[in-house]
């Protein structure tokens, strides 16, 4: 604690003497940190700039032993507008060190907003970044930016071509639906395509463009791919992910031994389809395709939007960021002071079935991982629950597994539920059952009158078990205006091997993953009473039948150093 308080009075002093570059926008004075009493919401080890607006990941890259997140960026107030891209380093994805805006709207071809894209590394390794941008007239055009001095590590400043735009609305594109560059990826034939979002006569649309040199872009005759049961595609993604083994490809593999994920954003839901990508024609063939079959796959059954994935050649991994947006009102962000997260940085890979891609928090989060509690072998009978005692239960790691003894009493799974969502909220955890309700009750006031029950249910179906995961917010928070419906999804999972669970607690947000991946769901909550060391955490079971806990472990979490970079000590940057 000295150590702590030595640093704070360090920093009061940089308060004082600090006044920064010109054109620097965080203000040092205003940074908002975790404090019970004023910002019990803040988070402690998710990615938050020091203040303001924030949406979409943008542009995430691995370079020259930095990690770099750029993201959607209000640096005036904590709703949408202004937009630039807010710039972010990392040595590890966990402490991160902000930096100056890397794009801002300064020219006609992005005066009203530098909006979402990605960045590619071009061969020998320099980095480029393709963004949208809202021009003087509000079409939207593709323009380029690199960095001004690649000797510099952080990759400061970024400099806009005089090409720019690159890519104008022609053609039959709507000016108002033609957004958010993908990744750029190489072809057998040395040429690179990128996809741009959009909508064509009403379809999500993944237009692709060629090129040579990065500079004169031409539009495909045909689309990558297009969807006439879904309306504008957003922040669109393409890649690669290995059928054997759970590396990461990067994004210009083709070929033997991969498959090809595309993920588009719209009705606020990230979406994927899986398929085979042939680069000689640019055909990409999938089934089922997007909203074709009962089972839709998203990403994330909660709130999770606009994400992007990047290849990390350090570790042979491809990882996930996704905007996780606020439940509460925007008369509530301007009170906070800032609105939006980013999720944990995720790995992600082709589940063993071939039929999904599974997700797991990058290691390094486990970094933080503090005090930890144990237990084996307990068993937790139909209507009781017990507390997790010695934990920090409102900054918290928890994972857990399940073992189901007896699943001949589980109830019958009609075949008409076909809407996980609607299931959850009907069969809620305060809603009894067989096998199951059971899991946790996360931010949880002692006495429960708050708190959010992340938990499983199981059901015979046809010829299988189902298993249904949920997350219910119903009682997550005594205010009245947050958003409180329920998430649910089912996982495909063999209930009489084991059911897994893994939450990552943190004030305000919830991202539990079940199934080890297979099924993830992101909930924001805004609790009154369970904040600070006021939160508990329980595991219940609302069944009637008894379930074992054969493992769980529960760990304390440290807070991650998100700070700017004047306000960090020297031996963490090196
Ligand atoms: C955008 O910035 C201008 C000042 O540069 C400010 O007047 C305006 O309120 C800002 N809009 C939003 C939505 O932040
Ligand atoms: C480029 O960055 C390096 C490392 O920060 C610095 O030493 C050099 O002066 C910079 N060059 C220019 C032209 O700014
Ligand atoms: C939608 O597209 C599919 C092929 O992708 C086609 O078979 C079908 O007829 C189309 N439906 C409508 C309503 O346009
Ligand atoms: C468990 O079920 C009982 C009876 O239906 C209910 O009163 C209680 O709130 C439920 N527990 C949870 C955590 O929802
Ligand atoms: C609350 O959230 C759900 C799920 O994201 C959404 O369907 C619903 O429209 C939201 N309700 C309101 C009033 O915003
Ligand atoms: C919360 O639960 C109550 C009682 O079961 C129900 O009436 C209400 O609709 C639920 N609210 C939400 C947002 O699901
Ligand atoms: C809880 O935290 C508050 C300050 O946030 C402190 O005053 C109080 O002593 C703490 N209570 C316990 C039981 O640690
Ligand atoms: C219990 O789970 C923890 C965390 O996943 C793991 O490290 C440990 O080995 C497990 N213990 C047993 C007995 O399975």
């Amino acid at each position: 604690m000295e150590g702590y308080l030595f640093w704070r009075l360090i920093l009061q002093i940089f308060f004082i003497a600090y006044r920064g570059p010109v054109g620097y926008s965080h203000e040092v004075q205003k940074d908002l940190q975790y404090n019970p009493k004023n910002q019990p919401h803040r988070t402690a080890y998710h990615f938050q700039p020091p203040k303001n607006w924030m949406n979409d990941p943008n542009g995430p890259m691995y370079y020259k032993g930095i990690y770099h997140l750029f993201y959607q960026y209000n640096p005036y107030s904590a709703v949408w507008g202004n937009i630039s891209w807010g710039h972010s380093v990392s040595y590890n994805l966990v402490d991160w060190i902000h930096i100056e805006q890397a794009i801002n709207p300064t020219e006609p071809y992005d005066i009203n907003g530098c909006w979402s894209g990605s960045a590619s590394i071009l061969p020998g390794g320099n980095p480029v970044i393709l963004y949208t941008g809202s021009d003087f007239r509000n079409r939207q055009v593709q323009n380029i930016a690199v960095p001004k001095n690649l000797s510099d590590p952080y990759l400061r400043e970024w400099i806009k071509s005089d090409h720019n735009p690159l890519m104008t609305p022609m053609n039959g594109i709507d000016p108002q639906f033609f957004r958010d560059p993908t990744t750029a990826w190489e072809g057998p034939d040395k040429i690179w395509r990128v996809v741009v979002g959009s909508q064509i006569k009403g379809h999500g649309t993944a237009l692709l463009y060629q090129s040579r040199d990065f500079v004169k872009w031409t539009r495909s005759h045909r689309p990558l791919h297009f969807s006439n049961k879904t309306a504008m595609w957003e922040c669109p993604d393409f890649y690669p992910v290995s059928v054997d083994g759970i590396n990461g490809l990067d994004t210009s593999v083709q070929g033997t031994g991969t498959k090809h994920v595309l993920k588009a954003s719209f009705n606020d839901r990230d979406y994927y389809i899986i398929g085979t990508y042939e680069p000689e024609t640019d055909t990409f063939s999938v089934n089922p395709d997007f909203m074709d079959s009962n089972v839709k796959l998203r990403y994330d059954y909660g709130i999770f939007y606009a994400s992007k994935t990047f290849y990390d050649s350090a570790k042979r991994r491809r990882i996930l960021w996704g905007w996780v947006l606020e439940a509460d009102g925007e008369p509530d962000d301007v009170n906070k002071g800032w609105s939006g997260l980013q999720s944990l940085p995720r790995s992600i890979f082709l589940d063993k079935t071939g039929k999904q891609l599974s997700q797991w928090p990058i290691e390094e989060i486990e970094t933080l991982r503090r005090k930890e509690v144990n237990l084996q072998n307990k068993e937790i009978k139909g209507g009781t629950m017990f507390e997790i005692t010695g934990i920090t239960a409102s900054q918290a790691d928890i994972e857990v597994s399940f073992h189901l003894r007896n699943l001949d009493e589980a109830e019958l799974m009609h075949p008409e539920w076909l809407d996980p969502q609607f299931l959850c909220s009907e069969k809620n955890a305060a809603t009894g059952g067989v096998i199951g309700p059971f899991g946790i009750l996360a931010l949880a006031s002692k006495d429960l009158t708050e708190h959010t029950a992340v938990f499983f249910r199981v059901f015979r179906g046809h010829d299988s078990y189902v298993v249904l995961m949920c997350s219910d917010q119903n009682r997550s928070s005594l205010r009245e205006e947050v958003n409180k419906s329920a998430f649910g999804a089912f996982v495909d999972v063999n209930p009489v091997e084991k059911i897994s669970l893994r939450s990552l607690i943190d004030h305000s947000i919830i991202e539990s993953f079940g199934g080890e991946g297979k099924t993830c769901i992101t909930a924001r909550v805004y609790p009154k009473l369970a904040i600070g060391n006021e939160s508990h955490v329980y595991v219940f079971n609302n069944g009637t039948e008894s379930i074992r806990i054969s493992n769980l472990s529960a760990w304390s979490m440290k807070r991650a150093q998100i700070f700017p970079l004047h306000k960090r000590r020297k031996p963490e940057i090196d």
